[in-house]
């Protein structure tokens, strides 16, 4: 049912750019968590960094027990292993067909036979509707078929943990109603822990469980769904509102006098309670998986309460 990733005080910098510092925040087993934040905020470098391929400068990344930032070369490789990566242009090799694309990591990293590696790409290539793609370049299909592709790719080592950066940039809205949906079927049949790395409001409305925002260099909030989406948080407000009033700025930070007059003018009739249900798996996908998901999800949220309580 995927594995927990439990994430303390993580700091980034490159040289004396602080990216963003003291990250706190856990991703449950099994739940799809989407990270929101303005352009420029270190979301894909969050990624490269629970991955290690970025090392960060303080805190901690425990996944079953080990932490990432102190593991040497070699084991950080067999941890690896638990992820799947689809990187935001799907980062297929162009001169590859679909095929042998999605074929590479069981290639790479596996001394399965080539009729064994041929069941799973087709399996695969099955689940992320790719039937009959095979012998296309990345270059003869569209952005959401390369996304698929890549998102195939990043299946076929069965990961624990999935981490999407911007699956929906560049595709148009129903592209990106389908690519939603076939996040949530796949969570629902895999039952993996999901990351989700976007600016897509709707789609962070529809999709995660959980809900984290990164704005200047601070982790502003992460937890359930229905806390962020009825959040008074101002940045979190805005920022899921996509208003042009709040602390967000155009490019430079406003000034407190502009956001606090901003604010007043907001007219806060109009903010209903949240209530977007979220995405459901769609007919023909396994049942039992996502009933055990949305008990254990229950069942998690009603501890955190007892204990905040
Ligand atoms: N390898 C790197 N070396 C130096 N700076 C980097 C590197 N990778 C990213 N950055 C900087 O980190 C910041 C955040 O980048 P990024 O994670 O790509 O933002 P986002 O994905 O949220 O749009 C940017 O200012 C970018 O220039
Ligand atoms: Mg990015």
């Amino acid at each position: 049912m995927g594995v927990e990733i439990c994430v303390e005080g993580l700091t980034k910098s490159f040289g004396h750019q602080v990216i963003w510092q003291d990250v706190s925040l856990t991703l449950p087993a099994g739940e799809v968590s989407v990270m929101l934040g303005p352009s420029g905020t270190g979301k894909s470098v969050f990624l490269k960094t629970l991955v290690g391929l970025l090392k960060p400068e303080r805190g901690s990344i425990t996944i079953q027990g080990r932490d990432l930032t102190k593991l040497r070369e070699r084991d950080l490789y067999e941890v690896r292993k638990l992820f799947g990566v689809l990187f935001q242009d799907g980062a297929l090799f162009g001169s590859m067909n679909l095929y042998d694309n999605i074929a590479f990591p069981l290639r790479e990293h596996t001394r399965k036979s080539e009729s064994e590696i041929r069941r799973i790409v087709l399996e695969k290539m099955d689940m992320v509707g790719l039937v009959g793609a095979e012998r296309k370049l990345p270059g003869e299909i569209s952005g959401g078929m390369r996304k698929r592709a890549g998102l195939a790719r990043a299946l076929v080592l069965d990961p624990e943990i999935i981490l999407f950066d911007e699956p929906d940039s560049g595709l148009d809205p129903v592209r990106v109603a389908y690519l939603n949906q076939l996040i949530v079927d796949l969570n629902a049949q895999i039952d993996a822990t999901f990351l989700i790395v976007t600016h897509d409001i709707a789609s962070a409305r529809l999709v995660p469980d959980n809900i984290g925002l990164l704005f200047r260099r601070e982790l502003v909030m992460f937890g359930p769904r229905e806390e962020l989406l009825t959040s008074d948080e101002p940045v979190v407000r805005q920022f899921l509102h996509g208003r042009m009033q709040g602390p967000i700025g155009m490019a430079e930070e406003k000034d407190a006098a502009q956001v606090e007059q901003e604010l007043a003018q907001i007219d806060d009739s109009a903010h209903v309670q949240e209530r977007t249900p979220r995405l459901l798996p769609g007919p023909g996908v396994a049942r039992p998986p996502r009933w055990e998901a949305i008990a254990r999800r229950e069942a998690r949220l009603r501890q955190e309460e007892v204990a905040g309580a």
